[in-house]
């Protein structure tokens, strides 16, 4: 019974009630301090799940080439957070290639034994061996948010929220793995670094010997 006025108006609360109750949704995993459930995980099975999802829906015009080192040892990770992590990137990479004819989003893996970093308190260092690459030939980061690129509500997109990267970090945080991002003008990409998977990390007994040694 509402006038037309009343009409648009009350569409309007509605669609913003809609908007903010999915940004409450997606904020509600960033205080989830669970330990996550982990396991051997083969990466290359998740990209390609990522890569499907994106050329059926957000990315369906864009070339996504691979370059996968087929050798590399499994990651030690959730199989679910990773998806996550990798859906992000490349809905980025999309969102900045938009639709330059041209654009391409490469996925790479690599195995670079030599890294290792400093844990943060502690004397320890930590190898990372699993590299996990997203690149694109889109648009380039902005040079004003690179600092704070991971950071929550950082958005350059009009109906961005800018929660993509900040949970993407949290989880590859709380894998112990690192996240950085090199960006110019045409090549753009988000460097993942994670521990691999070892039967020790599990404590797993392979000689049947037990612990007595
Ligand atoms: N591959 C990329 N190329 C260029 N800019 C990027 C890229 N990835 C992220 N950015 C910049 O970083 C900002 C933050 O990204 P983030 O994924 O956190 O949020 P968003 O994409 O704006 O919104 P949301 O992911 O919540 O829908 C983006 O708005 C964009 O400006
Ligand atoms: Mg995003």
């Amino acid at each position: 019974s509402a006038s037309d006025e009343d009409r648009a108006l009350t569409r309007l609360i509605t669609d913003e009630t809609d908007r903010i109750v999915s940004l409450v949704d997606r904020m509600e995993v960033f205080s989830d301090e669970r330990p996550i459930d982990r396991y051997p995980v083969n990466i290359h099975v998740v990209l390609d799940h990522v890569k499907a999802i994106a050329k059926n829906g957000f990315a369906k015009k864009i070339k996504i080439l691979e370059d996968y080192d087929p050798s590399l040892p499994p990651v030690f990770a959730n199989r679910d957070q990773l998806i996550q992590v990798f859906l992000n990137l490349v809905k980025n990479a999309a969102e900045a290639i938009g639709s330059d004819p041209h654009g391409e989003i490469v996925l790479s893996t690599a195995f670079r034994p030599g890294i290792r970093v400093s844990v943060p308190g502690t004397q320890d260092r930590v190898s990372l061996p699993l590299e996990f690459c997203v690149r694109d030939n889109g648009s380039g980061v902005s040079e004003d948010i690179l600092p704070i690129l991971f950071d929550p509500f950082i958005t350059t997109k009009p109906n961005g929220s800018g929660l993509g990267l900040a949970l993407v970090a949290k989880i590859v945080g709380e894998h112990g793995g690192i996240i950085e991002c090199d960006s110019t003008p045409r090549a753009t990409t988000f460097r993942v670094l994670m521990p691999a998977w070892k039967e020790t990390a599990l404590g797993a007994d392979q000689d049947g010997e037990g612990d007595r040694k």
